[in-house]
C-alpha cells in the first residue's frame, strides 16, 4: 500500500486491491471512472509492469483511458474489444440488492454501456456508500443539450408519479458553464432522498425523449467490494 494514505483512500485501495484479484491473464477488463476506480488501475498497471499481466483494457471515460496508458495498460475502443471478461468500477451508492448509483463523476453513460457488456461488475466502495434505500445522493440522468430545459420540465412532471421523497432538479455546472460529458452531452441531478422502486423509474426515466441514460444501474453489479481499514470484504 503506498505510504501516507488517508483513511479514505486507504479503504479505496483495499477494496481495489482486492478487486484486481479477479483478473486473469488475457482478460478483457472494463476500466471504471472516479478516484476509487484510479486505484484499481493503478493496481493493475503494476500488475501489468511489474508481473507481466496481459490484459486489454476498455476505459470508460477519457480521464481513465489517460491514466491507463500513463501506467502501462494497453486500451482499445468497446467496438474493438466487443465483450469483456469483467468490470471493475466505483459507485455513488448501493443498496443490498447490490443496485446502484453512479456518475458522480459523470461518466455514467459509458460506464453503463461498457458494464453491460462484461460477464460480471465488480464494484469497489468504502464503506460509507452503504445504503438502505437508494436516493440520498443526487441521481444524475444524461440529457442531450438541445432542449435541455424542455427534458428537465418532463423529467420534474414525471417525478410527480413516483415515489420519492424529493423532486428537485439542477443542472450540473463546470464553472458557470453546463458541464459536458464525453459524449458531449448535459447532466441533470436529481434529489430524491429516496427512491421506493428503482427499477420503476430507471425504466421512466429511460422513456422521456432528451434523456441519454440515468445513473441507476439495476441487475448490473454481481458483486461489492468493501474496503476498509483491515482490508475488504465481498457482498454478494
Ligand atoms: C463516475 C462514477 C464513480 O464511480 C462514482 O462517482 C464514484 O466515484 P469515487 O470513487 O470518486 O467516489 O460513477 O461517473
Amino acid at each position: 500500500m503506498p505510504a501516507e494514505l488517508s483513511p479514505i483512500d486507504k479503504a479505496k485501495f483495499a477494496a481495489a486491491r482486492r478487486a484486481v484479484d479477479f483478473v486473469e491473464d488475457g482478460m478483457k477488463v472494463g476500466l471504471g471512472t472516479g478516484s476509487t476506480a484510479a486505484w484499481m488501475v493503478r493496481c493493475l498497471g503494476e500488475l501489468v509492469r511489474e508481473e507481466g499481466l496481459r490484459i486489454t483494457g476498455v476505459p470508460t471515460s477519457s480521464r481513465t483511458a489517460d491514466l491507463a496508458r500513463q501506467v502501462g495498460i494497453p486500451v482499445v475502443g468497446l467496438d474493438e474489444a466487443k465483450w469483456l471478461d469483467l468490470t471493475i468500477d466505483g459507485a455513488d451508492e448501493f443498496d443490498g440488492e447490490l443496485n446502484l448509483i453512479k456518475g458522480g463523476g459523470g461518466a455514467l453513460l459509458q460506464e453503463k454501456i461498457v458494464a453491460t457488456a462484461s460477464d460480471r461488475m465488480i464494484v469497489i466502495s468504502d464503506a460509507s456508500k452503504e445504503v438502505v434505500s437508494l436516493g440520498a445522493f443526487p441521481l444524475p440522468v444524461e440529457v442531450v443539450p438541445f432542449g435541455w430545459q424542455t427534458t428537465r420540465a418532463l423529467i420534474e412532471e414525471m417525478l410527480i408519479s413516483v415515489e420519492v421523497l424529493g423532486r428537485q432538479t439542477t443542472l450540473r455546472l463546470n464553472g458557470s458553464q453546463p458541464y459536458i460529458t464525453d459524449e458531449g452531452n448535459h447532466i441533470v441531478d436529481l434529489h430524491l432522498n429516496r427512491i421506493s422502486n428503482p427499477r420503476q423509474l430507471a425504466m421512466a426515466l429511460n422513456q422521456i425523449p432528451g434523456v441519454v441514460e440515468n445513473g441507476l444501474f439495476i441487475d448490473i453489479c454481481d458483486m461489492v467490494i468493501i474496503g476498509g481499514p483491515d482490508g475488504a470484504v465481498e457482498l454478494r
